[in-house]
Parts: structure tokens; sequence; C-alpha cells
């Protein structure tokens, strides 16, 4: 999407033409259109989830739906039950302490969150810190807010680590630094000793540091997802963005929370309680039953199904022009496109195999050469998919 201009409509703030189209909404629309012309495309560039959460949450929802009482605004802070909840998951699943009550606040999705936290910190002449390789919502609130941005470099031969000391600009107005492991788009994955580096240097130069962390229980191979507040004292620069979306198949419900640093969500607060009324009580019912009552063998049987999409994948790369590392962690395979041209593999994959695939450039210029694959896309139409691109790609050569 991008910003229209009439002639009888007042002129549109200047803010939207800061904002680039945003990729999917781009794609999405060419996709609608070619469906509509009668063509079966499979998708293979989104990160949604394609199986539906535990039934438990289902019936919590409906259960809670059926309460009269349950129907009215709730508290800006969001319902106390599912913020002892993520403190609980907090707890249980990192062993850090996190109080319910200040240092927790649910979010309509983490992706709201995440762009409400740079109109939190950041002033025209500000500047975040964001990977040159990223989730766009990082910029985008930067970029609401008229701030700069700095790119960190990250170094594809070593697992997508941030090079510090590549880092170029005038960090003195640099309020927040962005990571995100396990990574959308890369897949790369990290160990606690690498948030510690990270903390060290957020502290060194007066940065809050933003832990995107929505894919830390989708993981394959016995790899387990450290987070951020691991660390120990970093609650004092650190909060940490969790998502349901990815963790427990609840995309469309939009829930997720900022966990951490009780001045940064008190200020966050400032932003949402102005623009939002918190979410609607029976989501965060089944929200808070996701959390609480979930067994961790519901998590390992779907991982089990995401981590033999991964195999199948990884096991015909060669044969549609790709290649890529075994991911370990997240939805996604980052993977370079053999003659390097991701724009044009996209494009024909799309036209010739009916099969959409992410461009690497849509996550930044280091993206180009490779494209993304997801592995939420159900079996049959993932088989479909592959046997589409195979088709198509050894007729190029
Ligand atoms: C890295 C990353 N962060 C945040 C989000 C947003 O997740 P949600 O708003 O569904 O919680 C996504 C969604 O794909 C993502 O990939």
């Amino acid at each position: 999407m991008t910003a229209t201009q009439s002639t009888t409509l007042p002129k549109h703030a200047a803010r939207l033409d800061r904002l680039p189209p945003y990729g999917f909404a781009v794609i999405g629309q060419r996709i609608i259109e070619m469906k509509n012309a009668g063509k079966d495309v499979i998708r293979i560039d989104i990160g949604s989830p394609d199986m539906p959460p535990p039934p438990h949450v289902i019936e919590a929802l409906k259960k809670s739906v059926d309460n009269p009482n349950n129907h009215s605004y709730g508290s800006y802070r969001g319902d106390p039950g599912f913020r002892k909840a993520v403190a609980g998951y907090y707890k249980r699943r990192f062993g850090v302490e996190v109080d319910p009550d200040t240092e927790v606040l649910p979010l309509i999705g983490s992706k709201e969150g995440l762009v409400n936290m740079a109109l939190a910190y950041l002033d025209v002449g500000d500047a975040v810190i964001v990977p040159d390789i990223n989730y766009p919502a990082y910029s985008m609130g930067a970029l609401m807010a008229g701030a700069d941005i700095i790119e960190l470099p990250l170094d594809p031969d070593n697992g997508y680590r941030p090079r510090f000391d590549l880092l170029k600009g005038d960090l003195s107005h640099a309020e927040i630094l962005w990571i995100n492991y396990p990574n959308n788009p890369t897949a790369a994955t990290c160990e606690l000793p690498l948030y510690e580096e990270i903390i060290d240097f957020c502290r060194e130069h007066h940065l809050l540091l933003c832990s995107d962390n929505p894919y830390a229980e989708v993981v394959f191979d016995g790899y387990r997802a450290p987070s951020a507040l691991q660390v120990k004292g970093s609650k004092d620069c650190t909060v940490e963005f969790m998502s349901l979306s990815k963790t427990y198949n609840m995309a469309g419900w939009r829930l997720g929370a900022c966990v951490g640093n009780r001045e940064a969500i008190d200020n966050l607060l400032v932003i949402k309680s102005n623009m939002d009324s918190g979410h609607f009580k029976s989501i965060y019912d089944a929200g808070a039953a996701a959390l609480n009552d979930t067994p961790d063998s519901w998590i390992d049987e779907r991982n089990a199904i995401y981590q033999r999409r991964r195999d199948k994948i990884m096991a015909v790369l060669p044969e549609i022009g790709l290649r890529a590392e075994k991911p370990r962690g997240s939805l996604y395979f980052w993977a370079k496109v053999e003659g390097g041209d991701d724009q044009k593999y996209v494009e024909e994959a799309l036209n010739n195999a009916l099969v959409a695939v992410t461009p690497g450039t849509m996550y930044g210029k280091p993206g180009r050469g490779y494209v993304r694959l997801s592995l939420g896309i159900a079996d049959q139409r993932l088989d479909e998919a592959l046997a589409r691109l195979k088709e198509w790609y050894s007729k190029t050569r």
C-alpha cells in the first residue's frame, strides 16, 4: 500500500510518503489478481502458521465469550490473568522473574508494540539501530516518528551476528537497538553469550535493547532459543517482545506482550493508552490458557511437522536453483539463488511455476540474491509447490 492523493481531499501527512509500500501487500495484490484470473498460486512466501491452535485454547475462548461480563472495556495495562500467564511462562521457560503488574504489557500482536515503541522513544533527529537485513516493522515506527535509521551490518559468514565494529553513523542520537533471533528472514539463531555482548554494547552507548523474539518456540533438532532477559541484570536496558502468533499458531488472534524494563513499558503504555483500549477479554483468557496449559509435547509435535517440511525442502534445494544452511529455528529458509538475481527468481517462479516466494531485497539491500521460503504451508501443497518449482527450474537449464 502507498499513500494516495486526490484533488478533492486535503493533502495527506508527509509521514505517509516516508513509508515504503508494504512488500506483502504488493505481492498479495498481484496474487489476488492471478487467482481471480483462475491461476492456482501456491504461497510459500508468507510466514503464517497453517495449523490450528491447541484445542483447549479454542475451548477457553468459547467459554469466555459466553460470559456476559466479558464484553466491556478492560484496563489499559491489559488483563491481569494474561500478564500473570506471561510472567509464568518467562519463569518456567527461561528462569526469568518479571513482575506481571509492571514488567509485562500485553500487545495487540507484537507488531503493534514494535512500531509503538519507536513512537515512545524517537523524535525527529533521533536514530534507531536496525540490522541491515530485518523485519520491516523495526524501521516503520522510526520513519513515522521522523527519526533516522542506522544500519547494523550482519555477518552472513558468521551466522548473521552483528558487526558492531562496522557500524557507521552518529550513535550519540541513537535510542534503540533492534535484534531478532531466531531470525526472520535469515533463520539465524543465537546462544546466550551473543545477547551478553549486545547488552554490553547497549549499556556502553546508552541504548534501549529491543529483542524481538516471536520464534523462540519454533525450533528444531533439539535447539532451545534463549531470551535476552536471561542475561543477568539485563532488565536495566532491555525489553523483549514475545508473541503467541507462532508459538501457539495464533497469528490471527493478535496477541503478544512486551516484557522487561519497567520504564520502557510505562512509556510504551503512554502511547498505547492514547491509541487503543486493550484487547478483548476472551482473547486474553484464551491466551492465558495457551501459556498456562499447553504441554511441551504439543509444541514438540508441531515443531516435528515443521522440521519434516524443512528436511523436505532441504533435500530438493539444488534442483530448484537454491542453496541454504539448514535452519534450526524460525519458520523460514533463507536461500541463495543460483545466478544471484532474487527478483528474477521470484518473478519467474510466480509466472512459470505459480509458486510465490519472497525476494530477499524486501528485507534490506544485503538480501539481494536471496529468497525466503516459509514452512507454514500444508504438506500436500508444499509437495505440489516443490514439484512445480523442480519442473520449472529443470527447463531453465
Ligand atoms: C520477526 C518478527 N517480529 C514480529 C512479528 C509480528 O508478529 P505478531 O504481530 O503476529 O506478534 C513477525 C511476524 O511475522 C516477525 O516475523
